[in-house]
């Protein structure tokens, strides 16, 4: 088979790519190792910048997405005892909309049925060759059978575990790292959020944070060591400790309902240089990893789609070069700021193991700070709406 841009993942980049780019008249095909059904069992955060609604809009697959998302106005951060309000659309003039990931993903599969965009899902052993010829191929097996797929080039979009970013050569590969002391324990459950706009909270026990999916749909996380296990967490001791970290006002409203999932993630943040070799492009997980403190792992996987349409685009109606040969500076300029505040909020708001008395003070300094100055909400504000393409 032959393409022009093959797409390795079917997740949230590779399915939004591929429909991109195939509004642009550029044709892609998509391999996927799971199937549709795996891609979607998995829960993510739930919070969208304009850089994705955007790009949903443009593509007119936003039904569902202008019937049940939530446009936020703010959000707030707590320290223990009070919550700062983040008033994002009087400081920025934006605002972002709370609908989960999962539902993107879903909405990005539909359309994908529907309009003809083609996804082997179930793909085995997928490999990619040639990367650095203008003639790369991607082979993966399926029901036994192999496959070929020769394009112009390939877009990695296959996740923190793929190929892709592994069929770099290790001569330009430069990855950093850090990895954090503790993971997220997260409950979704069908009961009505305690509060109508989210709460980040920096409590002594650790932190705590109240999301929702919907009216009827609450997504809770607290900060748990890292060797914890989900049996150590019956629903009752979880909803005990949210009510605790999130402070009296609002465990006043915390509804409490059996866990419909409940899970431990790690954090990490990870980036990977250089995001494009020869004639492949890396995009999404792929390329880099943020904690979730702030959600921006989606959001930022929409902007590295974004450049890499125009990018591509530009090679092909033009035969313009540099826009690809610029598409990872461009994107990495955005990642590392992106990182940058996903690791302050995230070094700002948790509990370290060996966290001194100082540290604390500072942190607790910190927050009253931000209570008290525009201009610090200001700029956490601008980084949470999303910072300009
Ligand atoms: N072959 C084919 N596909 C693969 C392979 C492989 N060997 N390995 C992984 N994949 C697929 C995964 O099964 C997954 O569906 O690549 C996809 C990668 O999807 P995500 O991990 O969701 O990564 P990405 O699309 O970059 O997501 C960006 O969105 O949902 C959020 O938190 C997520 O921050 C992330 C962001
Ligand atoms: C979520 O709703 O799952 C969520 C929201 C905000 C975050 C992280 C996760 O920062």
């Amino acid at each position: 088979m032959r393409t022009q841009v093959a797409i390795i993942g079917a997740g949230p980049a590779g399915l939004l790519l591929g429909h991109l780019l195939r509004a642009e008249g550029i044709e892609v095909t998509v391999v996927e190792r799971a199937t549709a059904e795996y891609v979607l069992g998995r829960i993510r955060a739930g919070v969208l910048e304009t850089t994705l609604t955007d790009l949903l809009h443009q593509l007119c697959i936003d039904q569902r997405l202008n019937a049940e998302g939530q446009l936020h106005d703010g959000f707030n951060l707590a320290d223990g005892e009070r919550l700062i309000r983040i008033d994002v659309a009087a400081l920025t003039g934006r605002n972002v909309t709370v609908y989960g990931q999962t539902e993107v993903t879903r909405d990005l599969m539909d359309a994908a049925e529907e309009r003809g965009l083609q996804v082997f899902y179930g793909a085995a052993d997928v490999a990619l060759h040639d990367i650095e010829s203008d003639a790369p191929y991607v082979t993966f097996t399926k029901d036994g059978v192999e496959h070929r797929i020769d394009a112009r080039f390939i877009a990695g979009c296959d996740g923190f575990h793929g190929p892709s970013r592994q069929a770099m050569p290790a001569s330009v590969a430069r990855p950093f790292e850090k990895v954090y002391p503790f993971g997220w324990l997260g409950i979704l459950a069908d009961v009505p959020p305690c509060n109508h706009e989210l709460i980040y909270a920096n409590h002594a026990n650790g932190f705590a944070l109240a999301s929702m999916r919907s009216h009827v749909r609450s997504r809770y996380y607290i900060q748990v060591p890292l060797d914890e296990k989900i049996e150590d967490w019956p629903d009752d001791r979880l909803w005990d400790e949210l009510a605790v970290r999130l402070g009296p006002d609002a465990a006043a409203h915390i509804t409490r309902g059996p866990a419909i999932e409940k899970s431990i993630a790690p954090l990490r943040s990870f980036v990977f240089e250089p995001m494009r070799h020869g004639s492949l492009f890396l995009a999404g997980d792929s390329a880099h990893i943020v904690p979730p403190t702030g959600a921006k792992g989606l959001n930022l996987a929409a902007s590295d789609v974004a450049y890499l349409t125009n990018a591509l685009v530009a090679f092909f109606r033009k035969n313009d070069n540099d826009a690809i040969a610029g598409y990872s500076d461009k994107a990495l300029n955005r990642v590392w700021k992106s990182e940058r505040f996903s690791w302050q909020l995230t070094t700002l708001m948790h509990r370290f193991p060996g966290q001194t008395p100082f540290d604390r003070r500072m942190q607790l300094a910190d927050l009253d700070y931000i209570a008290s100055s525009v201009a610090a909400q200001t700029a956490i504000a601008e980084n949470y709406v999303g910072l300009p393409l």
